[in-house]
């Protein structure tokens, strides 16, 4: 765009127009080590001045701090923003290396009312599943996200790490608007079969973790060495021991191709998975996380780079080599149910 603001598209068929790039705002109150809240704030009005209208939280995210955090910024742009949260994920503050999933109508209730008043808004406009519990069957818990929309307490619903058959199943109760999955250079195992059943349905794709959780910004190489005590990331099977150094060694072809467009790695991680909405046919709205105004603007840059066919091809193999799964425990996503 001429006055470097981003494009805008339709999230999905049923969706609102949304920029082309979303904000992922986790790491400002969770996850990833400290943060400045004077320099997360800059970061929000940064990107909505460059044309990012898609904030992504959830209920999860430093249990409740995220959604009370971004709720000023909110309250402040309620017309200009289009407001992402999530349920069915808590963390026993005794245990946080422990996950708690529930999808059944009474939590599913309790939840939207908590993430209303901590947002301090009257709708939430994309209220997303965040994970799947395999004990409620996913008709129920769509039959009570339905009852919400009815209840003018959401606009718009998604899934996030669903299989294809849950994303079909959930769309025959009520049309889902979005699936947020993990999706990115060094991640693309949804592609098999959750992208070809998002295009038919006409439901848009979020990637998240789109910058392999900045590791594909080369920003660090080893969790353990490089990142703070209470960063999640030192957990990461991928990020750690011999599987960090092999995977630094696969972001050559994407130095190759970011030294080709003057652009840094992580534009080229980022315009890679922002193609990938030509390449399977669907819309695709990335959500890099990031604290700091400056890597938002070096990000949303990132929508004006288009790959060549021999740089995809280039960047092809990536995915195959990296070495560790995405998370310590994988019966955690929808890849374990697959
Ligand atoms: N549905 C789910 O289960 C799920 C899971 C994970 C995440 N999410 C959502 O997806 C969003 C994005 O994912 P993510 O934050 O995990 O991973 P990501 O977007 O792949 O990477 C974020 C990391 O990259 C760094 N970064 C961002 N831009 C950069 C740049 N230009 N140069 C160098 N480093 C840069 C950030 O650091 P700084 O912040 O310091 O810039 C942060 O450490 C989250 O915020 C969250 O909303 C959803």
């Amino acid at each position: 765009m001429n006055d470097g603001t981003i494009a805008t598209v339709r999230l999905g068929d049923t969706g609102p127009e949304v920029g082309v790039q979303g904000l992922g705002c986790m790491g400002m109150s969770f996850a990833y080590g400290p943060s400045d809240a004077h320099e997360s704030r800059a970061t929000l009005e940064r990107a909505l001045e460059l044309g990012v209208t898609l904030y992504d939280t959830a209920d999860a995210y430093g249990a409740g701090d995220n959604e009370r955090f971004l709720s000023p910024f909110f309250t402040a742009h309620r017309d200009e923003v289009v407001i992402a949260t999530k349920f069915a994920l808590s963390i026993p503050p005794e245990d946080p290396t422990r996950r708690v999933i529930r999808n059944d109508p009474s939590y599913i209730r309790q939840a939207v009312e908590a993430s209303l008043k901590r947002l301090g808004v009257d709708v939430i406009d994309l209220y997303y599943m965040h994970r799947r519990d395999v004990n409620v069957p996913i008709e129920e818990t769509v039959g009570v996200m339905s009852e919400l929309v009815r209840e003018g307490k959401v606009t718009y619903l998604g899934l996030s790490e669903v299989t294809a058959d849950e994303l079909r199943a959930a769309h025959s109760v009520h049309p889902v608007t979005a699936v947020q999955s993990e999706w990115s250079l060094f991640s693309r195992d949804i592609e098999a079969r959750v992208v070809p059943a998002a295009r038919e349905l006409g439901v848009a794709l979020v990637p998240y973790s789109p910058l392999g959780r900045g590791f594909l910004t080369g920003s660090f190489v080893n969790a353990e060495q490089d990142l703070t005590a209470d960063d999640f990331r030192r957990g990461q099977p991928r990020f750690t021991g011999a599987n960090a150094s092999a995977n630094a060694a696969l972001l050559e072809p994407v130095r190759t191709v970011a030294e080709a467009h003057g652009a840094s790695l992580g534009q080229i991680a980022l315009a890679w998975v922002q193609q990938q909405a030509a390449v399977h046919d669907l819309t695709v709205v990335p959500i890099p996380g990031t604290r700091r105004p400056g890597r938002v603007e070096e990000n949303t840059a990132a929508t004006g780079i288009t790959l060549t066919q021999d740089e995809l091809a280039l960047l092809q193999p990536v995915a195959t080599k990296v070495a560790g799964d995405r998370y310590a425990d994988m019966t955690f996503t929808s890849a374990g149910r697959e």
